[in-house]
């Protein structure tokens, strides 16, 4: 069954998904942007159609699947609208800016039974999918901490939607801690305890923003392990890991070297081997399989929202402690 695939923002992350489409073996058939030169530059990758808007889109364009890229101020309406033309939606995280748009996107999935994912990309990235696999067979025992630093240096963000709370909701926690969050919950379990800080303020690389540039979260699940989450848009060079401790040893997954190390309780390390794979490419051949065979994705809509909850708590924790 072929499958007829649009992409509504044409920005950064929409190229992207665009590329991952491709590698997948399936070409976008729809596009469109906000700044129709942008949607006009993506769209010979597929020689895909450029439509005016999101919503002469969904009723013309008789789309199987739509990836939306766009800030999360629009994911709400925009999902909504291509949910109730019972079109699948791979949704770009953050799923959305308040839990109730989280339910009524929900919602609109349910009435139409037609498919709701969220962008979770880590999820599809094979190292953490080995990651995964080791933790659940006991290779390093039971578990007891996690750690999570994603950070470096976004220039110009003051420029940008992502330090606009009217486009993007928040600031790094809303952006990158998203994935951590959800990291956490896809690697050791559910969350009870959730504390933060956040700051933001002028420095070298540019001025306060409206929204917290550097955050940490930590986490603590109903099992009782502890997690801690550190991301920041200005710390350079930056440094992207996820490490998993237990009681018989520790994962380490550094995103620099896309090196995945075990460490045994006397400290010996071993580099353990991960299948090749990208995680967008991995992704979109997923949410396609899964509407091809009416399967449920490993991105459920409750994983989408359970991250915005968590992330709403995290706010206002930080801000309690201002
Ligand atoms: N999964 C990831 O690793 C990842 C990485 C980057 C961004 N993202 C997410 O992807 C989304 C977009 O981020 P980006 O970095 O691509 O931003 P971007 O600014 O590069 O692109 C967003 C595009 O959306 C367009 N747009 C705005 N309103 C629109 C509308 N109503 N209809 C159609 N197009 C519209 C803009 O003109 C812009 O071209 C955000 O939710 C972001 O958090 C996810």
């Amino acid at each position: 069954m072929s499958l007829r695939i649009g992409i509504v923002g044409c920005g950064g992350i929409g190229r992207t998904h665009m590329q991952a489409w491709i590698t997948a073996g399936y070409r976008p058939v729809a596009v469109c942007d906000a700044i129709a030169s942008v949607a006009h530059s993506l769209a010979p990758l597929s020689d895909a159609t450029v439509y005016p808007d999101a919503a002469t889109l969904f009723a013309n364009a008789q789309l199987d699947i739509v990836s939306i890229c766009t800030p999360p101020a629009l994911h709400a309406e925009l999902v909504i609208k291509a949910l109730d033309h019972h079109i699948a939606v791979l949704c770009e995280k953050p799923m959305a800016m308040t839990l109730a748009e989280c339910d009524a996107m929900i919602a609109a999935a349910t009435r139409n039974q037609t498919l709701l994912s969220v962008g979770f990309c880590h999820r599809y990235q094979p190292h953490v999918e080995v990651m995964k696999s080791e933790i659940e067979s006991g290779a390093i025992g039971e578990i007891i901490m996690f750690r999570n630093r994603f950070a470096g240096h976004m220039p110009h963000v003051e420029q940008r939607w992502f330090s606009n709370p009217a486009l993007s909701g928040g600031g790094v926690m809303v952006d990158t801690c998203v994935h951590s969050v959800d990291m956490f919950r896809n690697l050791i379990g559910d969350v009870s305890r959730v504390h933060a800080s956040a700051v933001t303020r002028t420095t070298t690389l540019g001025p306060a923003l409206q929204v917290e540039d550097s955050a940490i979260i930590t986490l603590t699940s109903t099992d009782g392990v502890l997690g801690v989450i550190e991301a920041s848009w200005r710390t350079p060079p930056g440094e992207w890991v996820v490490s998993v401790y237990g009681t018989a040893g520790s994962l380490t997954l550094d995103y620099d070297t896309m090196q995945l190390w075990h460490c045994d309780v006397h400290g010996t390390k071993q580099q353990l081997a991960v299948p090749d794979g990208d995680r967008f490419v991995n992704e979109v051949a997923h949410i396609a399989a899964c509407v091809r065979e009416h399967t449920d994705p490993r991105v459920s809509m409750a994983d989408g929202r359970a991250a915005c909850d968590i992330l709403e708590r995290a706010m206002r924790s930080a801000q309690r402690e201002e």
